[in-house]
């Protein structure tokens, strides 16, 4: 199967419309823990030959993210962020751990369930690669899927740039 088919990906463009609706539909927080635990030896280098183009699923083109920030997608089912750091892209879970807020929101001015909010929020911090939740703003690793401070744990997703196209490894 042709794993970049238009059935297998859904942009989340658009104003939230709700966190609640968000939230009730999340519910692969642990599924995604395990998928980026698996121990691949993936290569992520386009360039090499040994390249599986087959293993990613493209989600975007580069200019469909803005440097400074997420865009949501579900892949195969699963919700995740993806993150234009000044041209470096990083892909993790769209659901925070606390209390599972759209993470690809970070940084958006109206990011509640009354769309009330609007004063930026959150974001993404380039020098530490990290994005902070724009709801209660835990701060989570973009490489690792890492909250620090908590111990928690979200996916994360091989995220790579093969010509124009973002891929991701779900
Ligand atoms: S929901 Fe993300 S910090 Fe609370």
């Amino acid at each position: 199967m042709n794993s970049d088919s238009p059935s297998d990906i859904t942009c989340d463009h658009g104003p939230c419309t709700g966190a609640a609706s968000d939230v009730e539909a999340a519910s692969d927080v642990e599924t995604e823990t395990e998928t980026a635990a698996d121990g691949g030896t993936t290569i992520t280098d386009p360039d090499d030959e040994a390249f599986d183009r087959e293993a990613f699923t493209k989600v975007a083109t580069v200019d469909e993210i803005p440097a400074g920030e997420g865009e949501g997608y579900t892949v195969k089912g699963i919700e995740i962020a993806v993150f234009n750091l000044d041209g470096d892209f990083y892909a993790i879970s769209n659901r925070c751990a606390h209390q599972r807020a759209p993470l690809h929101k970070a940084g958006d001015r109206k990011i509640n369930a009354e769309d009330t909010w609007t004063e930026k929020r959150g974001g993404v911090n380039v020098e530490d690669c990290t994005v902070s939740c724009p709801w209660h703003l835990w701060e989570w690793d973009l490489e690792t899927g890492v909250h620090e401070a908590s111990g928690k744990r979200i996916g994360s997703f091989d995220c790579v740039v093969d010509g124009e196209d973002v891929l991701v490894r779900i």
